[in-house]
């Protein structure tokens, strides 16, 4: 028997019929206590392994588990209930979930998507546009991960995707940069100038005058006067007090501003008012990259509740969605954020693995190795001089330790000169392969073009000077993982949190354990109708229906996706 029902849960199964009668409508009309029965063709049951499997996984299907009168247990995805005592006897039923219906409804028509699932940026160009292109060819939204890149790469990521996708959504990534505040202003004008309608705004503390522009900049109103927002917001964030200043309209003082430096006209700064700053919060929990290491299960409700609270306080008449992101990368965690009430789900570290990402072949056979545990703490570039930290990969490389190093080095000293000879010498040995002062150098040949005030602060500023040095190494160090750059193994940073893991465990023996085979669309896919097929397992699981433990996995299976997939030439 491959199906059976647990006896206690069957007994109780009366009052669990009493439930639904009375919240379901369309049963409504036999009275509460009347048991069920299933009417239908003969054949169109199945008694044995195979099929019953298959009656599970057609998740577009309902799925009734029925009783004939020799007393085996089968499972049918056609028929029709009746409370009339005749047919046989109906023990539990999932309803019809196609992946396509997990989320938010509105998610997906907004942004014109297949599945509410989308891909999250990757500095570095890591999240590529091959990447972007391949997973908005599948009806996902894709982020490109321009944060640390040059305006002039930007620009050419956005022409390659807006060729590529000229009538499928994709997003560009947004970060905040509170050390090189040219940067996040040189990307909004870019967006703007170039049409790019979605960012995914990152790493905001608080919010900023270029956040603002972009948002506002977007405002209109149409033939009815209701307010069209053009350019859409989907702020990550992972506290609450930053979540709120994206879930209230844009503050008086930065309307302000841009109405005076004439970024803005009079009426959008008046619109303003009527529309939160974000359309989307993405809660991340603990993911890879930048990340305050919060488990999803206890940060989504409340930014759940606070979303709730601030959308009652200012009647916006879209309410902001709240998607999941951190953690997510099988079947079971993406249920379970829907389940959460999680609007959409977004991935990184699993796409990191994927051919499309824009790393090297070494990085990718490494993550396909490693473990949910095989993550460190890293003091990051960007914010270093904060103590911000983010989640890299701890297994086949020695750049988090090292990098945490530097950081206590920079504490205990004012300057590099200050750093105990011996001590210096092994950190240009080991780590710098350089003196410091030719690191120097470096530096400021980085920024001469790039943000020149960077250098100018540091020149009278010997702490400065010495954080810039060690940025230099936090800074290349990702470069070499993605470049794949020979004699640096050691010292490549891969950003990477718990998912990549839990990933690697769950495709163990399928094709997608051999990291070749890996690409964002298909993984997405995968993700989805696993989230589907698990949905329809618990929810019979719940009435008293007991499987074969193997049965509680989603297998991904290669054929599903393979003809739907964009391959990037
Ligand atoms: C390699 C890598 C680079 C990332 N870079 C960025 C980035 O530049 N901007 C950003 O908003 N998020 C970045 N993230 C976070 C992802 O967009 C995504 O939110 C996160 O990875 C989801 O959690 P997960 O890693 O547990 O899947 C990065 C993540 C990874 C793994």
């Amino acid at each position: 028997m491959f199906a059976r029902v647990c006896d206690p849960m069957r007994q109780n199964f009366a009052s669990l019929q009493t439930c639904v009668m009375k919240t379901n409508m369309d049963l409504e009309y036999n009275g509460a206590l009347t048991p069920f029965y299933w009417k239908g063709s003969p054949r169109a049951v199945s008694f044995d392994a195979a099929g019953i499997q298959q009656k599970l996984a057609s998740t577009d299907l309902p799925c009734f588990i029925v009783q004939d009168f020799r007393g085996r247990i089968g499972a049918s995805n056609e028929g029709e209930l009746t409370a009339n005592g005749k047919g046989l006897q109906l023990l539990a039923m999932a309803n019809a979930l196609p992946p396509s219906q997990l989320g938010d409804p509105s998610f997906r028509e907004d942004y014109n998507l297949k599945y509410a699932y989308k891909t999250g940026a990757m500095a570095n160009g890591i999240a590529s546009e091959e990447l972007v292109i391949a997973v908005g060819r599948a009806g996902l939204l894709g982020s490109f991960g321009a944060a640390g890149l040059v305006p002039a790469r930007v620009l050419q990521a956005i022409e390659k995707i807006q060729g590529g996708l000229p009538n499928e959504p994709y997003a560009f990534n947004l970060i905040h940069s509170p050390n090189e505040k040219a940067l996040e202003a040189g990307a909004v004008k870019l967006y703007l100038e170039k049409g790019v309608h979605i960012v995914e705004a990152s790493a905001f503390l608080a919010l900023t005058e270029h956040i603002v522009h972009y948002r506002v900049a977007g405002l209109s109103r149409d033939q009815e006067g209701g307010v069209v927002i053009n350019n859409k917001v989907i702020a990550k964030i992972s506290r609450k007090e930053v979540a709120a200043h994206f879930m209230q309209p844009a503050p008086e003082r930065f309307l302000k501003l841009l109405l005076e430096k004439g970024k803005i006209t009079p009426m959008q700064a008046e619109l303003a008012a009527s529309v939160p700053m974000a359309d989307d919060i993405t809660v991340e929990a603990d993911s890879g990259g930048h990340t305050d290491n919060r488990p999803l299960v206890a940060l989504l409700p409340s930014i759940i509740q606070l979303r709730d609270e601030l959308q009652e306080k200012h009647q916006f008449e879209q309410k902001i969605r709240i998607g999941a992101a951190g953690g997510i990368s099988t079947p079971a965690s993406a249920l379970a954020a829907f389940m959460m009430g999680a609007a959409y789900v977004v991935t990184g570290s699993a796409n990191q693995a994927c051919v499309e990402a824009g790393t090297s072949e070494h990085v990718r056979q490494l993550l396909a190795t490693v473990d949910s545990t095989d993550v460190i703490m890293a003091p990051a570039s960007d914010m270093f001089e904060m103590g911000v930290e983010l989640q890299v990969l701890k297994r086949g490389t020695l750049f988090g330790p090292r990098a945490k190093k530097l950081y206590e080095y920079y504490q205990r000293y004012k300057s590099i000169e200050e750093i105990p000879a011996e001590e210096r010498l092994k950190m240009e040995k080991q780590v710098f392969q350089k003196p410091l002062e030719a690191v120097w150098q470096d530096c400021i040949e980085f920024f001469r073009n790039r943000d020149p005030e960077q250098i100018e602060r540091a020149e009278g500023n010997p702490h400065r000077k010495m954080a810039l040095v060690f940025r230099w190494y936090l800074g290349l160090s990702s470069n070499w993982a993605n470049a794949g750059t020979p004699g640096r193994a050691q010292d490549y940073q891969i950003w990477c949190g718990p998912a990549m893991g839990a990933f690697n465990d769950w495709v163990k023996g399928t094709y997608l354990e051999d990291y070749r085979n890996r690409r964002a669309a298909d993984v997405a896919e995968q993700i989805m109708q696993g989230a589907a097929y698990l949905y329809r397992v618990q929810t019979l699981k719940m009435q008293g229906v007991a499987f074969p433990l193997e049965w509680g996995r989603f297998v991904p299976q290669r054929e599903q996706m393979e003809e739907k997939l964009y391959y990037p030439g």
